[in-house]
């Protein structure tokens, strides 16, 4: 399929997904939206898929929804005809890993879908925040959930109520980034992380993002029996026969995927 404002490409088992509108610094258009949940539903169907990578470009990974179009929008035209919803359903029900590779600014919506992601890498020049208070509006994507269980809900609220932008240091500090690197590794780190998750069993590493997702929906009690009957039925994998017997025989693992 042609994209006109994302680029897909496919390197070995790992799928990435660039955010492509430098005239408007990656602005969530609904154009783009579209785009981006056919492409991570082609990965999610693909096979020879095991993670995916969420990037943008050195100077923004997003910076946000397009005020442009939301600025036509009423409260009736977004209620009946939502245009983002599918979109970050589309992001944060992808079943399979997926990875966002932070560089710039990752700004509203652009930071809500990079949370979305199950972890963030950031280059040393991100920055992340939730202006939409500057628009008269507050975060619409997720950013008043996801970002206080992230961060802590004095940091959320600090970033919510003063629409200021935090550095990829702050964020790391505060937890919403997993690593912190150089802007010019950022793509060669990431890319070796989504490689090293692709290599893993993937019907494991779903499992695995399922339960840890499943911890921010219910009680600990109810986590934790999800969990042991998720992992008791992991003894039904190939790949759990395969990854205990390389152990013993000290070699490495070749998970089939099954
Ligand atoms: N929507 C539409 N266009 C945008 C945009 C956005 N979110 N962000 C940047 N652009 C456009 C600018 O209008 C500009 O286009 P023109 O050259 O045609 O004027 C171009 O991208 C470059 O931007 P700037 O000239 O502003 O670049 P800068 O380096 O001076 O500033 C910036 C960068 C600080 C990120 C600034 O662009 C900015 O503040 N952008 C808006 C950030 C924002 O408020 N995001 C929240 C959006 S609302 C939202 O996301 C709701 C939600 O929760 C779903």
């Amino acid at each position: 399929m042609a994209y006109k404002t994302i680029q897909v490409k496919t390197e070995g088992r790992v799928g990435v997904i660039t955010l492509n509108r430098p005239e408007a610094l990656n602005a969530l258009c609904d154009e783009l939206t579209t785009e981006l949940s056919a492409a991570l539903a082609g990965f999610e169907q693909d096979d020879g898929i095991g993670c995916v990578v969420l990037t943008g470009s050195k100077k923004a990974f997003a910076a946000g929804a397009d005020i442009k179009e939301l600025q036509a929008r009423d409260q009736v035209s977004l209620l009946m005809n939502d245009p983002f919803a599918k979109t970050w359903e589309s992001v944060a029900r992808f079943r399979k890993p997926i990875i966002a590779a932070v560089s710039g600014y990752a700004l509203g919506g652009g930071c809500e879908i990079a949370m979305m992601c199950d972890f963030i890498i950031a280059s040393q020049t991100a920055k992340f925040g939730q202006p939409e208070i500057n628009l008269g509006v507050m975060p619409g994507a997720g950013g008043t959930q996801r970002l206080p269980r992230a961060v802590s809900k004095a940091k959320a609220m600090d970033l919510c109520l003063t629409g200021r932008m935090m550095d990829a240091e702050e964020a790391e500090r505060a937890g919403l980034v997993s690593r912190v690197v150089p802007a010019e590794d950022l793509m060669d780190v990431v890319m070796e992380a989504a490689e090293t998750v692709a290599a893993k069993s993937l019907p494991v590493a779903m499992m695995t993002k399922e339960t840890i997702n499943r911890s921010f929906e219910v009680g600990l009690t109810e986590g934790i029996l999800f969990e042991r009957r998720v992992f008791q039925s992991q003894f039904s994998l190939e790949d759990q026969t395969e990854g205990m017997a390389a152990f013993a025989e000290k070699r490495a693992a070749h998970f089939k995927h099954r």
